[in-house]
Parts: structure tokens; sequence; C-alpha cells
């Protein structure tokens, strides 16, 4: 490590400078990211009284020069930048030599430290003791007592002994989680509270978050030229109620940031419902000059320079992780596609027009939520029963929205009215010419068998025509790059498959022609989310009222009911009223 050297007046104004010492959490914080800057293999950290009496730090990196120690001390003295060239493109934990200095202003610090070189460990602290000889194997341990001993006024503030070493545990797991490959120790009143050995992600993950999370979890993995996204992300079956389980790191430094944070909660939006948080622990990388860590004394929250760019990359990179079906783990080869059409079509409050929206663009998402910040849109202001299938009160199992209007209750399958709709825009859509397409952020490659193959070559122009743009890709692959705008948040895959089996029987054109909205129906039928899919209430109402303007919106294809008036009176006969 570079020795350490006092920085020049124009950089330390520079710096973000502010109070860094909230709570004991805050100050081990400090001490662990030295450590870690310091290439610790092990750190151990002891706590005593939630770590107001004393919070103690050993680990075993590089250590520290005998002549630099009370620089270590001293404010504005650091080893890890010299520079604002340095400051920019920072890829170290500390870099305004402040954090020790800050903690000794308000406690009693001594440092003892020993590099390779040494041949005895040296010491200072303890009210300004000068540099003496000192006991220690290797690398450096930094101890804190009487947290606020100097102002007490602050030590008012403090939580109970059990909150402040809860808030110490986490800062702990939050950077054990960023290092897997650094084993840590924890004690609290000499109660061993934490033991975690050098390992890989997924058993960090399993040791400090529980054997849950990585069973119910997807790897992301994905690289855009300089931006790249790492980590496991929970499927909705663990949401948790708060967001105590989302742990994004920025160039493996921890944050709170509202725009990554966002476009995680996007790309979970269509699998959770809003009540429920997602669980995470992603890391994103990217070159250190195009995020600024230095905006918030704690640095616990970053400005990237492309802000947009990265909301779309990990808002993708997220979406096609949580697509990836069961079996297929890390490999990439599953069919993917960024579902936007159920959200974006219902998403519009109150849409009137069977107009067909273009998919609301990850950019427009962002704009939005510079307005919405999370809160949903106002409840309608017509009356409850204004409109024939009334507005939405209700989800019933991710399956049934439940709506009020003027004769009571009505109950609607959604997958069965989605269906409906998109069948029905399929017809309008077709009977104007090729329908509009999307094209998959990621192409889509699909098993088939060789027949299919074959099919997909003869049948290329009809397939076309009908919105899929396909490639051979193997002897057992297709590629597919375009789908039907309409139908790309459904499963394109069996989508695809069934047209290649029906195509197979008899030439594309003749079913076309003979037996069009069969084929319509079909498409229809796998274009249309499947299962239980949570909704909010202006979703709920932007499908009634596409209903309502949807030709026999009241039947699916398959000719069961979409919905059910269930009449106030027969709600009373329920319940013997009025008798
Ligand atoms: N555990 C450690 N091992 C080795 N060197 C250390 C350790 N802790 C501190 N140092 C040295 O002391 C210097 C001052 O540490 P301090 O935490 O005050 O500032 P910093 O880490 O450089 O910047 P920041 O204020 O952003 O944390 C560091 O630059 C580093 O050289
Ligand atoms: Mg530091």
């Amino acid at each position: 490590m570079p020795r350490i050297h006092p920085l020049p007046d124009l950089l330390i104004s520079q710096i973000a400078a502010g109070e860094v010492v909230e709570r004991p959490a805050s100050v081990l914080k400090e001490l662990l990211e030295n450590s870690l800057d310091a290439g610790a293999a092990r750190i151990d950290v002891q706590l005593e009284e939630g770590g107001v009496k004393l919070i103690r730090v050993a680990d075993d990196g590089s250590g520290i020069e005998p002549d630099d120690l009370p620089l270590a001390l001293a404010r504005h003295a650091t080893s890890k930048i010299a520079t604002l060239d340095d400051l920019e493109r920072v890829a170290t934990y500390g870099f305004r030599g402040e954090g020790l200095a800050s903690i000794a202003a308000v406690a009693r610090v001594a440092v003892t430290s020993r590099t390779r070189a040494q041949p005895h460990a040296w010491q200072v602290g303890h009210d300004g003791a000068p540099l003496a000889p000192a006991a220690l194997e290797r690398g450096t341990v930094v101890e804190v007592r009487d947290l606020y001993f100097n102002t007490p006024a602050r030590r008012k503030f403090l939580k109970s002994e059990h909150t402040e070493s809860a808030h110490c545990e986490e800062v702990l797991t939050r950077m054990a989680l960023a290092r897997p490959d650094v084993a840590f120790s924890l004690t609290h009143n000499r109660v061993l509270k934490k033991r975690l050995a050098a390992t890989d992600l997924d058993r960090r993950v399993h040791d400090l978050l529980g054997e849950e999370f990585p069973a119910h979890a997807r790897r992301v993995e994905a690289e855009a030229g300089p931006l790249k996204l790492t980590g496991l992300a929970a499927l909705p079956a663990y949401a948790r109620a708060t967001r105590d389980e989302q742990y994004f790191y920025v160039n493996g430094r921890f944050v709170r940031d509202k725009l990554l944070a966002h476009a995680a909660r996007e790309a979970y939006a269509d699998i959770l419902h809003n009540a429920r948080h997602p669980a995470y622990v992603l890391f994103l990388t990217l070159d250190p000059a195009a995020v600024d860590v230095n905006v918030h004394p704690a640095k616990i929250e970053v400005r990237f320079r492309d802000a947009r760019g990265v909301h779309q990359f990990v808002f993708h990179a997220l979406t096609r992780a949580l697509a990836q079906p069961m079996q297929t783990g890390t490999q990439a080869a599953a069919p993917v596609t960024i579902p936007t059409e159920f959200s974006t079509g219902f998403t519009r409050p109150f849409q009137q027009t069977l107009a067909v929206e273009e998919p609301r663009s990850t950019t427009a998402a962002y704009l939005d939520f510079a307005e919405r910040a999370y809160s949903e849109p106002a409840p309608p202001a017509a009356s409850p029963t204004a409109q024939p299938l009334g507005y939405a009160i209700a989800q019933l199992h991710g399956l049934y929205v439940l709506a009020q209007n003027e004769t009571g209750l009505i109950l609607v399958d959604q997958h069965a009215a989605h269906e409906r709709i998109l069948y029905e825009r399929l017809k309008q859509q077709i009977e104007a010419g090729p329908p509009p397409t999307q094209a998959l952020l990621v192409p889509a490659v699909i098993e088939v068998s060789e027949k299919d193959i074959a099919t997909a070559e003869t049948e290329a122009e009809a397939l076309t025509a009908l919105g899929f743009e396909i490639s051979v890709g193997g002897p057992r692959q297709l590629t597919l790059r375009t789908v039907p705008a309409l139908l790309a948040s459904g499963d394109i895959a069996a989508l695809l498959r069934a047209l290649l089996a029906e195509f197979s029987e008899q030439p594309a054109n003749r079913v076309v022609e003979t037996q069009r909205n069969e084929l319509l129906a079909t498409m229809a039928c796998h274009g249309a989310v499947r299962g239980k899919r949570n909704l909010t209430l202006p979703e709920m109402n932007a499908l009634l009222r596409e209903m309502e303007a949807t030709e026999r919106a009241d039947q699916c294809n398959h000719g069961r009911p979409t919905w059910r008036q269930v009449s106030l009176a027969e709600i009373d006969a329920l319940f013997m009223r009025g008798k």
C-alpha cells in the first residue's frame, strides 16, 4: 500500500465532508472498510455494550508503516488517493482520509499495526500517546473505546445496547455479502454472534440470510459494454414484507440508491404484489469514472453519469434473470422475453380506446418514476357504478378481479379476459396488414424438432407476415428475433411451437385462409399471461375498460365466460337478508 500523505487543501474542499460517526455501526463500517482496503483475508470484530464501550477490529491486512501511524489518525491524510483525478476513479472504500480522524474526535482510539517488513508491531493512540512498540503478529488492530465520552449529548441519542449491536451486525452483513472471499467473526459482550469462513457468494448468502434465499433465487449474470450485474435475485416466492433484504452494491460498495431500487422494483413489477418487497444481493460494476461516490458523507449514495443507461441495464438484466426457467440455472439458452405488453396495455388507467400501445420504454418508465415516486395513481373520481363493469375493488388469489358496479359484484377471470382482448386486437391488426412487431432485447433461442426447423424454413414468409422473425440457430434450434408486439409477454416458445405444429399439418397460407380465427385464438391463448399475476387497482380498472371496449368481451376464446355478475340480491340471499 502507498504511504500516507496529507491531501492538498483544494482537494480537501472537494471532498464531501460531513459527520460520519452517527452511531457505533458507523464506526464499525469505517473500520471494516479500512481493513478491506488493506487487503485483509480475515477480520475479527469485538463489540462491548452495543459498541459504545468497545469496538475492536483486527485484520491481517497490509499493516501501516510506523512512521505513518500518527498520520493515520490525522484528518485528511490518506494513502488511497493523491489527486482529483484519483478521486474521480476511486476504487477503494476510503478516499477522504478522515474516517479514523472523525472517530478519534469522539472516542478513544488506539491503532496497533505491523507491516510485513517490521520486526514487531507499533502502536499509537489513547489520547495522543506517542508511537510505541507493541506486540502483534500481523496486520492492524483498531480499538475504539467509550464512544461519545466527550460529547455526552450525542450519547443520549443512542438506542438500546441491543439496537446498536443489531445495527453493527447489519453493517457486518453488508460487508460480508460484498466480500465472501474474506473470513469474518463478530462477538458481542464476548458472545460469538457470527463466524463466517471464506467462501463463495451462494454460501455466504446462505450463511447470512438463511437457506431459503438461495433456494428461491436466480443467478444474475449480465454484461453490456462496461456495465456488469451479478448476484442473486430471489423469486417472488421469497418476497419480504419489508425492504430489509435488498442489498445493492456499486463497485463493491453497499448503496441505498433510488434509481437502482426503482429499476429492480420495475423488474419485479409484473410478478410481485406491490405490498411485497423483492429480496436480492446484486453487484453492479462499472468504470469508477462513470459513478460519483463522493456525494454523501457516509458514501451510501452515488451518482451515475448515465443514470438512464444504468437504469435500463439493471432493469433488463434482472427481468431476464427472473424469467429464466427453473432448470436452466445459469445457462443462457432459455427463451427470454422482456415482458411489456401486459403491464403496458393495462397500466394506463381508464384507457378507453383499443389503439395499440407502443410497449412502454424503460426510459419512459424512468421518467414516470420521477413523478410517481412509487405512489399509486389516485382512485377513480367517478362514481363507483358509472361503468358497466364497475370499478375494481380487489383481486383474489392473483387470478380474479373483483369489481363493484351498479348491480353488485363483478368477478373477472383475468387470464380469460386478457386472452379475449388480445384475440380481438390481433384480429383487427391482421385485417389491417402485418401486425406491429416487437424486437426481443435478447433473441430467444428455442429448442425444436428437426421437423419444426423444416416447417420454419418452408413457411418463413407466412411466419414473417404473422410477426415472427426467425432464423435457424442450429440443427434443433430456432432463434426468434421479433414477435407480434401484442403477444410479447406471453409464452413465445410455446406459441411458436404451436404455430409450427399447425403449419406442419397443412400449408400456412391455407391455415390463414380457412382457419384464421382459430389460428389467432391459439396465438392469443399463448400470448395471454397465464397463472397468477398480481395487478394494481389501476391495472385492474384498465382491464375492465378494455373489456367494455372489446367485442364479445364476455366470452373467452374457448367459450368460457370472462366475467360474471353477482347481484346484491344474490349476495343478500346468501345471508338471508330481507327475508
Ligand atoms: N486496517 C488498516 N490497515 C492498513 N492501513 C490502514 C488501516 N486503517 C487505516 N489505514 C491507513 O490509514 C489511513 C487513514 O484511514 P482513514 O479511514 O482515516 O482514511 P481513508 O480510509 O484513507 O479515507 P476515508 O476517510 O474515506 O475512510 C488510510 O488511508 C490507510 O492508509
Ligand atoms: Mg477509511
